[in-house]
């Protein structure tokens, strides 16, 4: 199984999304379903935020893991604007209680915010120090802004950098994550199929490779995207369908003359480009 170092443990590369979940683009007991097969499959990350659906993501997601809550490993996101040491508390206990669970293990500040960095890092220590995170990180941070985490004190505590990844969002490559990886921060891809009604998943080219290995486009595109060891996507799915389509890829791989074909069709950036986000 391919598996990624996420502060000290082995994690199993494919985790699970939930930005539309909780909010009625499937049934209810059908998602939670999704992500309880996911679990079963040998999925450890649920990624979720205050954001989505305004809490009703994490809402969902605390019915789901109903009594089997330490088979999961959870990352939930602060607001920016919440990020302040005070409201931060406030935000993280709000998802604790949503989630029905004691702690995360994973918080991240969702995208860069107008609070100082030291009181951020201040912020997400004081809510490890009392049990409440087991690590923290960042979301849709860019080469600069890891460089200026790093310079004050206490950022390079940082364990993760969620960012946009996939084989027609590429610019990542280009610093991004070469930096993250010699700085020990684990990537985490969001949005790996390209995103809700996104046409990756009918590219020819993805599609040739899924009807070669008779499985789904998304199965390919998550092997791809966990091809070298240092990131961990999430796909979002309200299908076990899909969902076993997307575990598959823990175990799948892809030949060196498939990555050549792959590279051809959506070719790595020459050049340093802004971060992509969504
Ligand atoms: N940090 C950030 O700023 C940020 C931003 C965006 C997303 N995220 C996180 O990343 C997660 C994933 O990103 P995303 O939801 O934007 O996009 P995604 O995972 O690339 O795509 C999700 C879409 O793909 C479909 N899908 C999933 N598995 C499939 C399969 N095997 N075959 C065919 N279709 C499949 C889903 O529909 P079905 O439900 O019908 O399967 C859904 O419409 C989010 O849920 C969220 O947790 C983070």
């Amino acid at each position: 199984m391919h598996t990624v170092d996420l502060c000290g443990q082995q994690l199993p590369a494919i985790g699970m999304g939930s930005w539309r979940l909780g909010q009625g683009r499937h049934a209810r007991q059908q998602e939670a379903d999704a992500l309880r097969f996911g679990l079963s499959q040998g999925i450890r990350v649920i990624d979720t935020a205050e954001m989505y659906g305004e809490g009703e993501s994490e809402t969902l997601i605390g019915e789901a893991l109903r009594g089997i809550r330490e088979q999961a490993w959870l990352v939930s996101k602060v607001y920016p604007w919440n990020a302040s040491r005070g409201a931060m508390q406030k935000a993280c206990e709000d998802s604790l209680r949503r989630l029905q669970t004691e702690y995360l293990d994973l918080y991240l500040l969702h995208w860069s915010s107008e609070h100082p960095l030291d009181e951020i890092i201040e912020g997400f220590g004081w809510l490890k120090a009392q049990g409440k995170i087991g690590a923290w990180g960042v979301s849709n941070f860019d080469t600069r802004a890891m460089q200026q985490l790093w310079q004050t004190p206490g950022g390079d505590q940082c364990a993760v950098n969620q960012i946009f990844y996939n084989p027609a969002a590429r610019g990542v490559e280009y610093s991004l994550l070469p930096w993250c990886e010699e700085h020990g921060v684990t990537l985490m891809g969001y949005s790996p199929l390209g995103g809700h009604g996104s046409e990756l998943l009918d590219d020819p080219v993805v599609r040739a490779l899924a009807d070669h290995y008779q499985t789904g486009s998304a199965d390919i595109l998550l092997r791809w995207a966990i091809r070298q060891g240092n990131m961990l996507v999430i796909p979002e799915s309200g299908s076990v369908e899909h969902t076993a389509i997307n575990a598959a890829a823990l175990t799948g791989e892809l030949t060196d003359n498939d990555l050549q074909l792959l590279e051809r069709r959506f070719p790595a950036p020459q050049r340093e480009t802004p971060l992509e986000i969504r």
